[in-house]
């Protein structure tokens, strides 16, 4: 049988290569992995030049600007990241027929909820990354209203640049840590989401549209910090202080929990607990 031909964007990412990692659990595809060198998004007639040599059946968009407080000096270059060059790969597969899978984020909410955000929910980014994140999600489904775009949050992976990793370095510089407590939502473990990624191309339906995805719990980042700080034992103490102590440049939503009731009822795609796939995680990195 013919393998379905499948070009990710963003290959030396978390997500990117969190995808690279799982590929040969998916002999029904066959990849071809584009990282930033290879493939820079925002040169948009290089991606056309690359895709019509690949000819994808399916491309996944895993790469981002994602430096969300250097985003509020860099506003064009976030913009043409996250939004035109979404665009531009989403015209290009409505153009040649084939598939678009992208990714965006719970900072396209205000963070005002007080109940999980669903898919509906109105938006009201708080950043200039959130912004251009959105303004990628409305390209995607404009050029290809065919799209399937998946909405993540907190992601975290045993490489790359994220929570797990700051806190277990500075858990071993430093004795104490504060950490605030006062903004809510739930990780995401970067191969948790490739997985549901290529088990929605294998599944053979496709149900377009925006999906959420996270691992399930509800916890601040300080509660994330004392579940690594047990997990390895460390005599680091971990204080809880509210986002007014840690000023930042880009604001962060106070809550975005994200409801994955859509992702479970139409792809049975069911999330495991934030805890578990932590523990997964620190299973590689200590
Ligand atoms: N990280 C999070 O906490 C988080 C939360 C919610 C949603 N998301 C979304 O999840 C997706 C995956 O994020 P991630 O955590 O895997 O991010 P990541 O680790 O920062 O990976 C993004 C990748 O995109 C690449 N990239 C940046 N600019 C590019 C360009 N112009 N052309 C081609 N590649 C470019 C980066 O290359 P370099 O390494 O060379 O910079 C990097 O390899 C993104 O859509 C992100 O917005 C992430």
């Amino acid at each position: 049988m013919k393998k379905i031909t499948v070009a990710v964007t963003g290959a030396q990412g978390q997500l990117g290569k969190s995808i690279h990692e799982l590929a040969a659990s998916y002999p029904a595809l066959e990849f071809v992995f584009l990282s930033r060198s290879d493939m820079p998004i925002h040169h948009f007639e290089l991606v056309r030049e690359f895709l019509q040599g690949i000819r994808p059946d399916v491309v996944i968009n895993a790469a981002a600007y994602t430096a969300v407080d250097r985003a509020e000096q860099e506003k064009d270059l976030a913009f043409q990241v996250n939004g035109e060059a979404v665009g531009v790969l989403a015209a290009w597969c409505a153009k040649h027929g084939s598939r678009f899978i992208h990714v965006s984020t719970d900072y396209v909410f205000d963070g005002d909820s007080e109940k999980p955000y669903v898919e509906t929910d109105p938006t009201g980014p708080r950043s200039v990354y959130g912004a251009s994140k959105l303004e990628g999600e409305r390209q995607a489904l404009q050029y290809l209203d065919q799209s399937i775009i998946l909405r993540t949050s907190w992601v975290y992976a045993p490489f790359g640049k994220n929570f797990v990793r700051t806190m277990l370095s500075l858990m071993k510089e430093k004795e104490s840590l504060r950490v605030v407590n006062d903004q809510i939502g739930s990780p995401t473990y970067a191969p948790d989401l490739a997985k549901a990624i290529l088990d929605i191309i294998v599944s053979g339906k496709w149900v377009p549209g925006i999906y959420h995805f996270s691992n399930a719990g509800r916890i601040s980042w300080y509660d994330f910090a004392v579940a690594i700080q047990q997990h390895i034992r460390s005599a680091c103490r971990v204080e809880p202080i509210p986002t007014s102590e840690y000023p930042t440049p880009a604001k962060r939503p106070a809550y975005s929990l994200l409801s994955t009731e859509k992702i479970r009822s139409v792809y049975g795609i069911v999330p495991r607990s934030w805890k578990e796939a932590l523990k997964e995680c620190l299973a590689k990195l200590v």
